[in-house]
């Protein structure tokens, strides 16, 4: 028998009633939904809305059934959703005390809060996920702040930069993952508890005194609004799709660096896959499921965005959509990270290689331009003077370190003997003073930089 079923006088028919039950899968959120319960109920008892010595009671059962539910003593099966099957059990085990529970709440808010809470911890985790792997790329990048690497644009070679820089691109992309997070954070964490169904409740409930029991930074504003919103799902969502981007981009590179055509990177045994057919084949397949797995997390977010559009105040049952794709949204970031992070120190850099990649490919004419027009010449007549130069070493196949100076002086007078110099990959690099630039001091500026960032938003507790 439904706890809702007064009004009924025929019971619900098998298929719908499956088809309803969310207990599957909000089963997961039994742990914030016992919080919220105690942080309710002791309210309750306080304001003197139910006895005191009853609020007592409840709080202590809730309190035995999640130990129960924990330890796999007790099975969640049976019910309609979490809600009710503590609630159920709440009250096989006290009676009719147990009934009291729910006085001034509905499942709307109460499943508003739990999500929130819930959301809160994901959120905490992710981020804890996202410092692991920063640290990592900074210890890396720390090893490799001379190794000098190839930077592409269009997918050809651009101008060289050292592997240091390249890793701490997606350091930087990895930082602002955990800022979006934790601005989400800001918004998950507002209490919404006393919205009731829609419209609050006559009981003289004390809605701060809850959010204080549960941490919370403040309460919703507008009953309607708070047991209807799921923006703070949608951000989520959001910010673990752009985290999820980033990830794939990275793989990819290590994927195609992995290759034959490129070889700058070896893959290690642990984390690489052979071919049932091909003998020698190393695959990548744990950057090729992680570039996978982006897809399924965007499809999480339009699967949430599409449910909740054009839905009219206040809850509606479409929102029962939003905890399937929440789960799963955070069970593939969090193995993704976890995974990635382990990855990465395990790849070997072929250090002449990509040294060669970033010598080949004319890398150095930005930097022969840049000398004429230290030595006078304007921008643009330089840049066609070694647009000229560059075309002339490729119709005999030389690089810009391959040819004399003599052949560097038929292109523009400018040239000097110290031109040799200035193509080297060592100093265009140490050449580079800006801030956010591949020198040595620059990347190590950025390190430090990315530390500072951890410890200001990973405050470790006293
Ligand atoms: N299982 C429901 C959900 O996940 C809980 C809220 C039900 N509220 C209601 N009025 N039927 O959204």
């Amino acid at each position: 028998m439904k706890m809702w079923s007064g009004r009924f006088k025929d019971s619900l028919d098998a298929k719908a009633d499956l088809f309803n039950s969310s207990l599957p899968f909000d089963k997961r959120l039994y742990k914030h939904d016992i919080m919220g319960s105690i942080a309710h109920c002791s309210m309750l008892g306080e304001c003197g809305i139910i006895p005191q010595s009853d609020a007592e009671l409840i709080c202590k059962t809730l309190s035995d059934i999640f130990y129960d539910i924990k330890s796999a003593k007790l099975k969640v099966k049976g019910a309609e959703d979490i809600h009710m099957f503590i609630e159920e059990e709440l009250t096989k085990r006290i009676g009719d005390v147990g009934k009291k529970l729910h006085t001034a709440r509905s499942r709307n808010d109460q499943v508003a809060l739990d999500l929130r809470l819930y959301l809160r911890d994901a959120v905490d985790s992710i981020a804890g996920l996202l410092k692991n792997l920063i640290e990592t790329i900074i210890k890396i990048s720390n090893q490799n702040l001379d190794t000098i690497v190839p930077a592409y644009t269009h997918m050809q070679k651009a101008q060289p930069t050292t592997l240091a820089h390249y890793l701490m691109a997606y350091a930087e992309m990895f930082m602002r993952d955990v800022e979006r997070l934790a601005e989400c954070k800001n918004r998950i964490n507002i209490m919404p508890l006393g919205s009731c169904a829609c419209t609050s409740t006559s009981y003289p409930i004390d809605r701060r005194n809850v959010a204080k029991r549960l941490d919370f930074d403040g309460i919703t504003e507008n009953s309607l609004d708070a047991v209807s919103d799921r923006d703070f799902a949608i951000e989520f969502l959001s910010d673990c799709a752009v985290l999820m981007m980033h990830l794939s981009r990275f793989n990819e590179e290590i994927i195609y660096w992995a290759s034959d055509e490129f070889g700058y990177i070896e893959l290690d045994d642990k984390f690489s896959t052979g071919s049932s057919i091909m003998p020698q084949k190393k695959n990548p397949d744990m950057c090729e499921l992680i570039r996978g797995k982006t897809g399924r997390c965007y499809g999480n977010l339009m699967a949430l965005l599409t449910s909740m559009k054009a839905l009219p105040l206040a809850y509606n049952k479409d929102m029962q959509e939003d905890k399937e794709v929440v789960f799963d949204t955070e069970d593939t970031v969090k193995i993704c990270l976890e995974i990635f992070t382990a990855m990465l120190p395990s790849f070997k850099y072929n250090k002449e290689k990509l040294r060669k990649g970033a010598e080949r490919g004319y890398t150095a004419a930005t930097e022969c331009a840049d000398y004429l027009v230290k030595k006078g010449a304007a921008f643009r007549d330089a840049h066609a003077v070694v647009g000229r130069l560059v075309r002339y070493c490729s119709d005999i196949d030389k690089q810009l370190d391959e040819i004399s100076i003599d052949e560097y002086k038929i292109f523009s007078d400018l040239f000097e003997d110290d031109i040799m110099q200035v193509v080297k990959p060592e100093n265009i690099l140490q050449s580079r003073k800006a801030p956010g630039s591949p020198s040595e001091k620059a990347v190590k500026n950025e390190i430090k930089k990315a530390e500072k960032f951890l410890k200001t938003y990973f405050v470790q507790p006293e």
